[in-house]
């Protein structure tokens, strides 16, 4: 699919996400797409903090700095230092999103950061969120990269998604990050080999 192809992705088309895992598309977007999708992106990332994930934002998160996040997660896909992943459904609305941060330091050229996983409330609980990390090993294995790591809230939903999808659990922060009410939450890091 080209950015010209792309179905436009506004508040009220998200309202209307299908609950039909088998509509689900995963695929890759260039730079241009990314730059394109920033706005559906940044609605993504929104509905998750108001649902109190911690994923580097506090609520309120206002709407120019979830874009403006997301203007930036493009200028990286355009620089060769991120693969960003999205999950559409039929009408080509963007429901889910993952990324794999590949620039790493000089002696770190085989590893990988995965980031941002994230799933629109109303597009939860069909498996969109396991076809993304599925998608994202693909794209791990694309790019050389054979050791991935990744970070999440301690005791959240994200920890049985990861461990299903064969991560290996390797530790605990305790408060490491704020959730987005402001509240102290410890951080469970995760390693894969791809
Ligand atoms: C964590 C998160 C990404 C999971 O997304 P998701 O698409 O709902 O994940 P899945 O559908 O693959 O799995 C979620 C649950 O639904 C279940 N499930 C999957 N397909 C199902 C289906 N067809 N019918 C019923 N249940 C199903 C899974 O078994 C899983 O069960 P669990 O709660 O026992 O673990 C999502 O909750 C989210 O975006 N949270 C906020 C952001 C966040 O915390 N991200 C992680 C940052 S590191």
């Amino acid at each position: 699919m080209t950015d010209a192809t792309l179905s436009p992705s506004t508040s009220t088309a998200q309202a209307a996400i299908a609950a039909d895992a088998s509509s689900i598309t995963i695929r890759r977007l260039g730079a241009n797409e990314a730059a394109a999708c920033a706005e559906a992106l940044a609605e993504v990332l929104i509905d998750c903090v108001q649902g109190g994930a911690s994923v580097s934002f506090m609520w309120p998160l206002p709407h120019d700095k979830a874009l403006a996040f997301w203007c930036g997660v493009a200028d990286g896909v355009a620089r060769n230092e991120r693969v960003l992943l999205v999950a559409e459904d039929a009408e080509g609305i963007i429901v889910g999103t993952v990324q794999l941060i590949t620039a790493m330091p000089d002696n770190q050229p085989h590893r990988a950061d995965v980031a941002k996983m994230l799933v629109h409330r109303k597009a939860r609980r069909q498996g969109v969120a396991q076809r993304l990390m599925a998608a994202v090993d693909d794209a791990a294995r694309d790019a050389g990269k054979t050791v991935l790591v990744l970070d999440t809230v301690t005791g959240g939903d994200a920890e049985r998604l990861y461990e299903r999808a064969g991560w290996q659990r390797v530790g605990v922060v305790p408060d490491y990050a704020l959730m987005p009410d402001g509240a102290f939450c410890g951080t469970t890091f995760f390693c894969k080999r791809v």
